[in-house]
């Protein structure tokens, strides 16, 4: 197979977590005969300081261009401290998932059993969950009118969904789970906010067209609960955009750490896919982030974007691995672990493409 990928490093680890996607793609192509060609691009901080702009038109015509997108993270210090900055590097992002209609993001949390120690949460309520988010991407606050008053003292975001952007998403979710375990559950807040009737209202209609699937609703503020209770109770969960990102975050600690998820934003054109994880600044250029999450996206690339299901389990196997012989990046590492065990980037990269050749 002949594909294109274009690398969007972004900012802080984002560079150098993508660096190991890369090289994994490449041992994949070595491995089963298949020619990767690559071509990076601009977006972020790192753009800003280039060209001013967050996403620089080049680096959309070259999304446009590609087969699929392997992006790495976004963000910058100096912004999260200063509000009022205007251009920032997040419009970068979320820029190009409206340009490129990606409007469903599948987070798929799902822990390695080596890892069931790294959790906060206790084994036994963790082993065996296995949850699939689908987290609306192109709608809600995050792409309604945004608005501060003239004397900068009233500020609101506009909430705000149509019946087919609930439709689009849902049609997904609901296909997911009918060859997943036949369960969803659709996380809103119905009970205060209209958009979520409108949510729940769609999302009800739809139920019907597949029998076979078991859906549930539940509000948020009890999910969020629920997930860290008992996350088993969880398959295919479905929700909006604002929702679904506070949601993951908190659902990573199922999967041990942010640095191991991955997630897939999919919709009317060509794939992106990148770490759940941010810029981390705090780690930035230290040699210590997990590349696992950029790594396992690869794999949902292959999977979702290239249909190259083989190939997807040699990564996820790998990584498997790497982890049943004690390797550990930092952040999944608990106090059992040995200190020659434990690995930076670079080593944990290593391992990874050492293990697929
Ligand atoms: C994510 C991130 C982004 C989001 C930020 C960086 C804009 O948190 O992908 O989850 O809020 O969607
Ligand atoms: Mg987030």
């Amino acid at each position: 197979m002949k594909k294109n990928i274009l690398v969007i490093p972004g900012d802080g680890i984002g560079q150098e977590v993508t660096t190991w996607g890369k090289k994994v793609l490449e041992a994949i192509g070595t491995k089963f005969g298949h020619d990767f060609t690559f071509d990076e691009a601009l977006m972020g901080h790192v753009a800003i300081e280039a060209t001013g702009n967050p996403l620089p038109d080049e680096t959309l015509e070259k999304a446009r261009k590609t087969d699929a997108i392997l992006f790495g993270a976004i963000g910058h210090i100096k912004y999260d401290n200063d509000p009022s900055a205007k251009v920032r590097p997040e419009q970068g992002l979320l820029k190009i998932r409206k340009e490129l209609g990606l409007y469903a993001n599948l987070r798929p949390i799902k822990l390695f059993d080596e890892l069931l120690g790294a959790s906060s949460i206790k084994p036994e309520i963790l082993k065996g969950a296995d949850i699939l988010f689908f987290r609306e991407l192109t709608g809600d606050v995050y792409f309604g009118e945004k608005k501060r008053s003239e004397d900068r003292n009233t500020a609101s975001d506009l909430m705000v969904y149509s019946r087919y952007e609930v439709e689009r998403i849902a049609k997904m979710a609901f296909e997911a789970a009918q060859v997943r375990s036949k369960r969803l559950c659709s996380v809103d807040k119905a009970n205060v906010l209209e958009s979520s009737r409108l949510w729940r209202e769609v999302v009800q209609e739809m139920a019907l067209q597949y029998p076979d699937v078991t859906t549930e609703h539940m509000f948020i503020d009890n999910a969020a609960m629920q997930l860290i209770k008992d996350p088993k109770r969880f398959d295919v969960v479905l929700t909006a955009n604002l929702f679904g990102d506070i949601l993951t975050d908190e659902a990573s600690q199922i999967a041990g750490s942010m640095g191991m998820l991955a997630s897939a934003s999919v919709g009317d054109s060509v794939g992106f896919y990148e770490p759940i994880h941010g810029s981390g600044h705090d780690i930035a250029g230290k040699g210590i982030a997990n590349p696992l999450a950029s790594i396992l996206s690869v794999a949902l690339m292959l999977e979702i974007s290239f249909k190259l299901t083989k190939e997807a389990e040699a990564i996820i196997a790998a990584v498997d691995q790497a982890l049943k012989q004690g390797f550990r990046t930092g952040d999944i590492a608990d106090a059992t672990t040995p200190k020659d065990k434990i690995l930076g980037t670079q080593a944990m990269g290593e391992k990874i493409v050492a293990l697929l050749s």
